[in-house]
């Protein structure tokens, strides 16, 4: 494993993913127009339109004709994509905006080319992650842990733009500060491809002849990610791009989405990474929140929460019900404060909703355990007699066996 000191290095390795998921709308009607025909010029095949695909606008693809199991939806030739690093190398968005922003100099002519994908990506207004999170909008978390977390990331952002780093040799990267030439890149240009980066960039797996690779895809980066999708994306060698492929048949006009990350189950990690929460039914509990788990963890495939906090799982104990409340007492504000907030229209940005929406969110998943739990407990106690408490060793074989 990679042993770097920086908590964030990479989230997920072993799957196709990043988050093109936009938190609200916006429709540059013609900058995706001429992404698929650049596209097309180039080899591509494009069988998705890009708009509107729910009622707040939000941006998506959707399939421009009927699609069997196995055809290809979206093809996207190698020559219209950036490779930006090896995924062993672990960097950092920051990082990978500094091999992206070298091709302005160094590549001036493959730069030029991709022009209508940095067109058809969001702009400065419209993305919003970690690395440019606004310092007032730190508070609304109500964690000084994650406002540590978020703040680290943000200077981390500005060591790399700077070259300050002092970076192990296998990690070496040449900052922009140092690259002649480069002075009209200002903080803010770096701070907003790096977002870019953190949120539109894949993790490409190794296939047998090709390592785990950091990639642009563009029109690949405006699928939305679905829990149940209906594509599944793939490097394929022989028509030398990268597809989408239906996995069951697709009718015309369904939104096209792919599964990218797991990790978007947990509103902590969503939220860090893409800036988005889900109201899942029921609530998840955020990674967090786990007993033994960091948000920066890196977990495959995690147990489901009534996998660990149902009926006669390992966290169903009492130790568990005292840890949980003892984080959610912590919070200056209770859920229905956080509702009332959201409804009386006093938060007039939508970031500082999404947070509160978040942390709302966040509570509801600890109550709801929590409760769930004590009932657990209360009705297993009726039916043996003493309370039978399970030995807290059972958590940690099981952390031990399920998170590492
Ligand atoms: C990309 O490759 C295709 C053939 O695979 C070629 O027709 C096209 O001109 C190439 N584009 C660039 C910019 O090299």
């Amino acid at each position: 494993m990679i042993a770097r000191i920086l908590p964030f290095a990479v989230f997920v390795l072993n799957c196709v993913c990043h988050t093109p998921t936009q938190t609200f709308a916006y429709a540059p009607a013609d900058s995706s127009q001429l992404l698929s025909e650049w596209l097309v010029q180039n080899g591509g095949k494009v069988g998705l339109e890009i708009g509107a695909v729910n009622a707040e606008g939000l941006r998506g693809a959707v399939a421009a004709r009927d699609f069997e199991e196995g055809e290809i939806v979206a093809a996207v030739p190698f020559n219209c994509t950036i490779d930006l690093a090896s995924q062993e190398a672990g960097d950092t968005a920051a990082e990978l905006a500094t091999n992206l922003l070298r091709m302005r100099f160094e590549d001036p002519e493959i730069w030029a080319h991709m022009e209508p994908h940095r067109a058809s990506l969001p702009g400065r207004d419209q993305i919003y992650n970690k690395y440019i999170f606004q310092m007032e909008h730190l508070p609304l978390l109500q964690d000084p842990g994650m406002e540590s977390l978020i703040t680290r990331v943000m200077e981390w952002l500005d060591e790399v733009y700077t070259g300050a780093t002092t970076v192990e040799p296998q990690y070496r990267f040449t900052s922009l500060a140092h690259h002649p030439g480069a002075a009209d890149i200002s903080r803010e240009d770096f701070a907003y491809y790096t977002s870019l980066l953190d949120s539109y960039s894949f993790s490409f797996p190794a296939d047998e002849s090709h390592e785990a690779r950091r990639l642009m895809l563009p029109l690949l980066d405006l699928i939305n990610h679905g829990g149940q999708p209906n594509v599944a994306l793939k490097r394929d060698p022989e028509s030398s791009c990268y597809v989408a492929v239906a996995v069951h048949p697709i009718r015309r006009g369904e939104e096209v989405t792919h599964l990218y990350s797991w990790s978007l189950e947990r509103n902590d990690k969503a939220l860090l990474n893409y800036f988005f929460v889900q109201d899942a039914e029921p609530p998840r509990l955020c990674a967090m929140d786990l007993p033994g788990v960091s948000v920066w963890d890196t977990v495959e495939s995690p147990p489901a929460d009534h996998e660990l906090y149902g009926p006669g799982a390992p966290l169903c104990i009492q130790e568990e019900v005292n840890r949980l409340r003892s984080i959610l007492v912590m919070f200056p504000t209770g859920e229905d404060q956080d509702a009332a907030l959201l409804e009386s229209g006093e938060l007039s940005d939508w970031r500082e909703r999404v947070i509160v929406k978040f942390r709302m969110l966040r509570k509801r998943a600890l109550r709801l355990t929590m409760q769930g739990v004590q009932a657990a407990l209360e009705e297993a106690a009726q039916h043996t007699g003493p309370r039978v408490v399970v030995p807290i060793a059972g958590a940690t074989c099981f952390q031990q066996a399920c998170l590492e």
